[in-house]
């Protein structure tokens, strides 16, 4: 089974989430969103565990310092592998989280930088100048420059950070979709062979496979399509 690959569980009831799982033997390492994590939170999170998966907890936090110290530190509970940040909170923020995070030897803080349904016109009502991919590269010198090892990008945003700062940080993207597969609500989407082929360590992917008429079949083409092209 191909590491690098991240199934995300975006299902609306725990009972669709479990049998997800138990579905994709191969898979090991499953992403739960905001909408998983409280609906079904506790129940999906011990029947990974007791699967031994890997836990990717997109939690997103994005508060003040102090709350998401509090917040990072309660979902330690949960023993995630990943777990998300908006760089947005800024570096003080950023600093708590990976504080807070330390006690988990084990667990990985990602920075999520400008979330890729924001166009450029969507920038500016928030005060961001365009281009999103100069912000991308601003906040990630902003958490590089606080400690945070890995974030969360568009594929479209990996050669220049890669350019930027070479191998020394973990890129995980979502928008991933293999060529045979429907590209739904996504819009700029890269094949898992061009992610990986740009940089990309993490591949997220929900649907493609998880909507597939056989979802393992689907993921069992995405892993041999990978290893067919060296990845
Ligand atoms: O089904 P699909 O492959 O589009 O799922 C992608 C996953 O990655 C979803 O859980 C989605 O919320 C998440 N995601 C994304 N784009 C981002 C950040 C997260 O699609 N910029």
């Amino acid at each position: 089974m191909n590491k690098k690959v991240i199934i995300a569980l975006d299902f609306a009831h725990g009972a669709q989430a479990r049998q997800a799982v138990a579905g994709l033997p191969a898979a090991v390492f499953f992403k739960v969103g905001l909408q998983g994590f409280l609906e079904y939170g506790e129940e999906i999170v011990s029947a990974l565990k007791k699967k031994e998966k890997k836990l990717f907890l997109d939690l997103k936090f994005h508060d003040i310092p102090n709350t998401v110290y509090g917040a990072v530190n309660s979902a330690l509970k949960y023993d995630p592998d990943f777990l998300t940040i908006h760089l947005a909170g800024g570096r003080t923020m950023a600093q708590k989280a990976l504080e807070a995070a330390s006690r988990r030897p084990g667990l990985t803080i990602l920075g999520v930088t400008i979330l890729t349904s924001l166009a450029d016109s969507d920038l500016l009502q928030v005060g961001m100048a365009p281009p999103a991919a100069d912000r991308v590269l601003q906040l990630v010198e902003m958490g590089v420059a606080a400690g945070v090892k890995g974030f969360v990008c568009s594929p479209q945003e990996i050669a220049p950070l890669r350019r930027r700062f070479g191998n020394e940080i973990i890129l995980v993207t979502p928008g991933i979709r293999p060529q045979w597969s429907e590209k739904d609500d996504q819009k700029r989407i890269f094949t898992p062979q061009m992610a990986v082929e740009a940089g990309s360590d993490y591949l997220v992917i929900g649907r493609p496979v998880t909507q597939a008429p056989d979802p393992a079949a689907a993921l069992a083409r995405i892993v041999s399509e990978l290893s067919a092209a060296g990845k």
